[in-house]
């Protein structure tokens, strides 16, 4: 009943030409497999080409970031607005990569998550603990932090809009893969902290997806998790080949 998502993150990865052609490749590898939602994160310049590229499949485009602001004196920042108009119809908000190199805290990523939900864009929300905090046995408290703090006055309406993506940092683009009990665990607190939130019938429509080296290897076993309803996937996203393996892996 809750939909599964294999989202791709390119990060800061493809120029517009090369979008042009990894959708035109992708599109006839994952054409009819519908069981999965399937989204691909782009760069803001490579929207408008993957939006273009795309038109009439079953690739939805998506950016990684969002302004809080409709608009103003923010030099290099990009509106909800904007992304709508140029067809973008997800948006990332709070990966770890933007929390730990530009300063992303959990206010900001609520702002970001009500701009982007008011413009009428998806949100794929992401939470995750470093590895310090798995170490010290915390990570629990970290995610359900996390989701709350971001999901602050965010209406159970609303919430039809947001993805969760745990991105446990420890895992991301190193190879090193949270095990699928682990994930299925964290997405499961996760889950709680929604219940918390906004009641069990929400939490339980809610997708929840892992991310962190997901890759076609591993993604089948993570994937058959009860809590794991799809994927982030960074590094993957990257190789149509791959991302395809992983959209199969939801599809089977
Ligand atoms: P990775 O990235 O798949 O390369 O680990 C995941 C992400 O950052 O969303």
């Amino acid at each position: 009943m809750r939909k599964t998502v294999i989202a791709g993150n390119w990060k800061m990865n493809m120029t517009p030409s090369a979008t042009r052609t990894f959708m035109e490749t992708l599109a006839p590898m994952v054409k009819g497999k519908d069981k999965c939602d399937i989204v691909l994160c782009v760069p803001f310049v490579d929207i408008a080409t993957a939006v273009e590229a795309t038109r009439g499949t079953n690739i939805k485009i998506g950016a990684q970031n969002v302004h809080f602001e409709p608009k103003g004196a923010y030099t290099g920042e990009i509106s909800a607005e904007m992304l709508k108009e140029v067809g973008a119809e997800y948006v990332i908000v709070g990966h770890s990569e933007r929390r730990t190199y530009f300063g992303e805290t959990d206010t900001t990523v609520n702002l970001r998550t009500k701009a982007a939900l008011a413009a009428g864009l998806t949100v794929i929300l992401c939470v995750g603990e470093v590895k310090e905090q798995r170490l010290s046995g915390i990570t629990d408290e970290v995610v359900t932090m996390q989701t709350k703090l971001a999901l602050a006055d965010i209406s159970a309406e609303e919430l039809k809009r947001v993805i969760i993506a745990y991105e446990p940092v420890w895992a991301i683009g190193t190879g090193l893969t949270a095990t699928p009990e682990q994930a299925d665990e964290t997405c499961g607190v996760i889950r709680r902290a929604l219940a918390g939130l906004y009641g069990e019938e929400v939490a339980e429509a809610t997708t929840i997806q892992y991310g962190g080296s997901m890759n076609d290897k591993n993604a089948a076993q993570l994937l058959s998790k009860t809590n794991v309803d799809g994927g982030l996937i960074g590094g993957a996203s990257l190789k149509p080949d791959a991302f395809t393996a992983i959209v199969d892996a939801a599809n089977a």
